[in-house]
């Protein structure tokens, strides 16, 4: 074969990738092991009916051609209806652009900003694909850590020490994946004022945005921002949809036009049926509530089988679908506690340092199972932590 890329070879540098407890967990099961995978990050139910079915009615009825390259434009109204009410901001349909789910959307915001050789700022803990996104750019970033101590909230002067003569944009997630944080208004004031300051670009990853736990708030509301924050926006979390693959990005309107050539480039349009069950979806919400009440539901139960755990801390878990356990009292190494927690107890989780240096300690621990079975591991966990024994791990 000839040479490939350094391109496409830089995007994932070989090694360990954080993912191991979960491969092994998942080979278990595979194998006939009753295992509980709280590893990942998909919904363990289907993608509702009404949303099934209006694309079963769109595929029956002819849409099987190409669409325009920013998205169907109902598609782009319904999105951009669902931008207003996420950020808070007016949003006209020639604001957004549709793309193939919340990664591409990412792929789009940092192409868009960063050329070869330009620094971001990455927050962390982070979304696992977010660095080898920047490689794929050929940019360079630091990776600025929030203290768990303090729920995992960005803090100014940690972001100010690493901003470079050639910083151009932050990336933030809130909801975070992996912690649950939602960053509070004080600190994304503080972050947009950064910004305003240094003119950077602010990415703002928003897909958890409808499982908050409260009112969400996106830092495109705040002054002198709208023009300089990208949204990343999926139908995957809020609307079950992740193998529908369908996502969005806001911003101003002359950066959404220069972005509808990456997707004349790459994507040539989305399919018709699929954008049509998605602005069906969209327009009538559906799921939205249901799925947000089901992980609210979860996210109590399983932290109020968690009250009273010794030495177990949670951290951030405001939102999003996943809990943050503090498990450093018990085993300051979170991946040897993972691999421990799985031979004995049978339970799949997330090392922390998995997703950035201030996870380290800590797993995290998926919501996406039914209560009953968040109970069972709930009650595993306990056992396992009250006869856990540091040496003989
Ligand atoms: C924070 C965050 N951003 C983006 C994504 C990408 O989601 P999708 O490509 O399914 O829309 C995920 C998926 O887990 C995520 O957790």
């Amino acid at each position: 074969m000839p040479r490939p890329s350094s391109r496409i070879t830089g995007i994932v540098p070989s090694g360990k990738d954080g993912w191991e407890v979960h491969f092994a967990a998942w080979t278990r099961k595979e194998a006939g092991e009753d295992i509980i995978m709280l590893s990942v990050g998909d919904h363990d139910f289907d993608t509702p009916d009404q949303t099934i079915e209006a694309c079963v009615t769109a595929v029956r009825g002819s849409n099987h051609h190409y669409t325009p390259l920013p998205g169907l434009p109902r598609l782009r109204k319904a999105m951009a209806v669902a931008s207003t009410a996420c950020t808070g901001v007016a949003t006209s349909p020639d604001q957004v652009i549709a793309t193939p789910g919340g990664q591409a959307a990412l792929y789009a915001a940092v192409q868009a900003v960063l050329d070869k050789g330009d620094h971001a700022i990455v927050v962390a803990p982070y979304y696992a694909t977010y660095p080898n996104t920047f490689s794929a750019a050929g940019a360079d970033f630091t990776v600025v850590e929030t203290p768990a101590e303090d729920g995992f909230q960005p803090h100014a002067t940690d972001i100010r020490a690493a901003i470079r003569p050639n910083t151009r944009a932050i990336l933030i997630n809130t909801p975070n994946n992996p912690t649950g944080a939602v960053y509070s208004r004080h600190h994304l004031e503080e972050l947009a004022q950064i910004c305003r300051e240094h003119d950077l670009w602010l990415l703002s990853d928003e897909v958890y945005w409808t499982l908050g736990g409260g009112e969400h708030l996106s830092p495109r509301a705040l002054p002198g921002m709208a023009e300089r924050t990208l949204v990343i926006n999926s139908m995957s979390k809020s609307h079950g949809m992740t193998g529908w693959r369908m996502g969005w990005l806001t911003g101003q309107e002359t950066m959404i036009s220069l972005l509808v050539n990456l997707n004349l480039v790459t994507t040539y349009g989305l399919p018709a049926f699929i954008s049509i069950a998605c602005a069906e979806a969209l327009e009538n919400g559906y799921g939205v509530k249901e799925i947000a009440e089901r992980y609210a539901a979860r996210r109590a139960v399983f932290l109020d089988a968690m009250r009273g755990m010794n030495n177990v801390t949670v951290r951030g878990s405001e939102g999003g679908m996943y809990a943050m356990l503090d498990i450093s009292a018990i085993e300051p190494d979170d991946e040897k506690f993972a691999f421990a927690l799985l031979d004995e107890e049978k339970v799949g989780v997330m090392p922390g340092s998995s997703f950035g240096e201030a996870a380290a300690g800590h797993i995290r621990v998926s919501l996406c199972q039914p209560e009953p079975v968040l109970l069972e591991a709930a009650r595993r966990l306990r056992r396992f932590v009250s006869s856990y024994r540091r040496e003989a791990a």
